[in-house]
């Protein structure tokens, strides 16, 4: 009997959450102020970093910039300081466990508080051929895109999020963290990690019912920041060109400021999705026909 009202009450949660997020695809829901909170962001010095930490700065929060390219990470502090923001830089090498630890102590130690926000960005790719790339570039990309996650989240940044029941945890992983494409297997690898990662993480936190720390789980399509230079789609290019990365950072900061757990960027690319479930083969054709087979081909040649 306890069974049978349990499972009504589920499946009528189910149908409020799935009725709530049709509603929220046109009424957004009000976002929430980040004033006063800490932002750490790894990868400040790229594309994508740089214009989160310009977008945190500009709602309130204090940013800490991370990247292993100290000149790249001015080059984004001078911005924000330019907008009048707070802002605080690293020089961190993120796929090194003892540097991570090190400077998350130093932040503390310096700002005399701790990080309540963690924007998971810094990403690399080797962009060769699977047997022409040497060995090291394959592991760094695991090194930075994966095993990056786990120091940086679990064992600097969350014991206090947790004991505070307060913070948020992004991060950036990529549509070829749901779905792949020919060339790039050390990226897949890793952004496949990514998610899985998050995703065993966001479980945890809901679980362990420390529903003040929220997650969200980006991930974009190609964007015109120079890291997929090259890689083309011809079939849909118009309909799916490369994003422009401002757009990007602003569709993934509507979805962290109303903590929405994950966001496909842009929405069209939730649909090979949900052709996973159809036969492998049917996804192969489907690839073939829009000739995202060989995107990568132009981008793992240049
Ligand atoms: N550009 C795209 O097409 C695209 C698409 C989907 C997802 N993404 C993801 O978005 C994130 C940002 O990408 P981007 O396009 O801004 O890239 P980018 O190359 O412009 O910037 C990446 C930044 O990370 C830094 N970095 C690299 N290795 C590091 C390390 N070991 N320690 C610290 N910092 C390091 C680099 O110095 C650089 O400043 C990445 O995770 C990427 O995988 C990008
Ligand atoms: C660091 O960033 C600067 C400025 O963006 C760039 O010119 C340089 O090539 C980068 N260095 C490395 C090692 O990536």
């Amino acid at each position: 009997m306890i069974f049978f009202m349990d499972l009504q009450m589920m499946l009528l949660d189910m149908i409020y959450f799935i009725l709530r997020n049709s509603v929220r695809l046109v009424l957004r829901p009000r976002t929430k102020p980040i004033d006063g909170e800490l932002v750490l962001i790894t990868g400040a010095g790229g594309g994508l970093g740089r214009l989160f930490a310009q977008e945190f700065s500009k709602h309130g929060a204090e940013v800490v910039l991370w990247d292993i390219n100290s000149s790249a990470n001015e080059q984004t502090a001078k911005l924000v300081r330019e907008q009048g923001g707070k802002v605080h830089t690293y020089t961190v090498d993120v796929t090194s466990r003892e540097d991570v630890y090190q400077k998350a102590e130093q932040v503390r130690r310096d700002l005399g508080r701790h990080v309540t926000f963690l924007v998971n960005n810094a990403g690399v790719v080797a962009g060769k051929r699977l047997l022409d790339c040497p060995d090291d570039l394959v592991e760094r990309t695991l090194k930075v895109n994966c095993h990056a996650l786990f120091w940086q989240t679990v064992k600097a940044f969350l014991p206090h999020m947790k004991a505070q029941n307060h913070g948020h945890i992004v991060t950036i992983a990529s549509v070829l963290g749901l779905f792949s494409t020919a060339c790039v297997e050390d990226y897949c690898a890793s952004k496949f990690a990514a998610v899985g990662f998050h995703e065993s993480l966001a479980h945890e936190l809901v679980a362990e019912q420390v529903e003040g720390v929220k997650t969200t789980l980006v991930c974009p399509y190609i964007v015109d920041t120079g890291m997929f230079e090259g890689c083309k789609i011809e079939e849909v290019e118009l309909v799916l060109a490369p994003l422009e990365p401002q757009y990007c950072v602003e569709q993934a900061m509507n979805a962290i400021l109303i903590d929405q757990p994950l966001v496909c960027i842009p929405r069209l690319t939730y649909l090979p999705v949900l052709f996973r479930l159809l036969p492998w083969e049917s996804n192969v054709i489907a690839y073939r026909f829009m000739g995202s087979d060989k995107c990568m081909y132009p981008f793992i040649d240049s």
